[in-house]
C-alpha cells in the first residue's frame, strides 16, 4: 500500500516497560483508519511513537522517508498533526488566540481561522471566550482546529469522543468526515466502537501492544470473537 504513514515492526518503551511489540500499520492519504483496543492496549503509545515522544525502534516512514531519528517538532513540520487525549488547549486563552498559536510560525498553512470556524460553527460563536469555559465538545473541536492550523496531511486523534454526549459525538463524526472529503488522512484512536466503525475506511485492533486484527469495519463487525476478546469489556 502507498502509505502516507507506514509503520513496520515498531516497538516502544517507557523505561523498561516494553509496550509496542512490533506493530505494522499504514495510513493512506484521505483515509480514516480506526485504531481500537482496550485501555492499556498501547494505542496512545503508538501515537506517541509516531510523534517521537517515547523511545521507539523499527521503521516509521512518512511519505517513504524514515522519521525515526527526527525530533517531535520536525515530525510535526512534515505534516503530522497530533491531538492528544488531554485535548491540549491553553485554558486561559481565548478560542481565537488558541487557533493563532496553532499556526506554524514560518508559513501560512492551507487552513485559515475562517476555515476552522466554517468547519466548527460552534467555535465561531465562542471566538472570544477563554478555552477553560468551553464545553468538552467545544474543547475537542478547538484542539482539532488548533492542529489544523498547523496544516497537517495526517492527524493522529486520540479518543476525541471520550466523555461527549451522543449528539456531540455525531457532530464530531460529521466534522471528521468533512476533513476526509478535503483529503485529510486520520488515524482515529477510539474506545467507542460504533462511532469509529461508522466513519472508518479500515480498522486495526491492538492487544497487548500488537496488532490482533486488521480489516474493514464490516469485517470487524462480523468478527464477534475478536470484538469479545480484544475490545468489549
Ligand atoms: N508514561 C507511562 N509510563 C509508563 N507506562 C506507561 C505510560 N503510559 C502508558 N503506559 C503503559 O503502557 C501501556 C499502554 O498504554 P497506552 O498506550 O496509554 O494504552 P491505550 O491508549 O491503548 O489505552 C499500558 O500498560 C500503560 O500502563
Ligand atoms: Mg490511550
Amino acid at each position: 500500500m502507498n502509505g502516507l504513514l507506514e509503520l513496520r515492526g515498531v516497538h516502544a518503551w517507557y523505561g523498561r516497560a516494553h509496550v509496542l511489540q512490533g506493530v505494522d500499520l499504514s495510513v493512506a492519504p484521505g483515509e480514516i483508519v480506526a485504531l481500537l483496543g482496550r485501555n492499556g492496549a498501547g494505542r496512545s503509545t503508538l501515537a506517541r511513537a509516531v510523534m517521537g515522544l517515547v523511545e521507539r525502534r523499527g521503521r516509521l516512514l512518512w511519505r517513504g522517508r524514515e522519521t525515526a531519528s527526527l525530533r517531535t517538532f520536525e515530525i510535526a513540520r512534515l505534516g503530522v498533526g497530533y491531538v492528544p487525549e488531554s485535548r491540549d488547549v491553553f485554558p486561559g486563552m481565548t478560542v481565537e488566540q488558541n487557533l493563532v498559536l496553532g499556526q506554524k510560525a514560518a508559513k501560512a498553512g492551507r487552513w485559515t481561522i475562517a476555515d476552522v470556524y466554517r468547519l466548527f460553527p460552534a467555535l465561531a460563536q465562542r471566538a472570544g471566550v477563554q478555552a477553560q469555559h468551553l464545553s468538552g465538545g467545544e474543547q475537542q473541536m478547538l484542539a482539532l482546529g488548533r492542529t489544523l492550523m498547523g496544516d497537517p496531511a495526517l492527524m493522529l486523534v486520540d479518543e476525541p469522543a471520550e466523555g461527549l454526549a451522543p449528539m456531540v459525538v455525531a457532530q464530531l463524526a460529521a466534522c471528521l468526515d468533512e476533513l476526509r472529503r478535503q483529503g485529510m488522512a486520520i488515524l482515529l484512536i477510539e474506545q467507542k466502537l460504533d462511532f469509529a466503525l461508522d466513519i472508518a475506511d479500515r480498522a486495526y485492533v491492538l492487544g497487548h501492544g500488537a496488532v490482533v486484527f486488521t480489516g474493514t469495519p464490516a469485517a470487524l463487525r462480523a468478527d464477534a470473537s475478536t470484538r469479545r476478546e480484544w475490545i468489549e469489556l
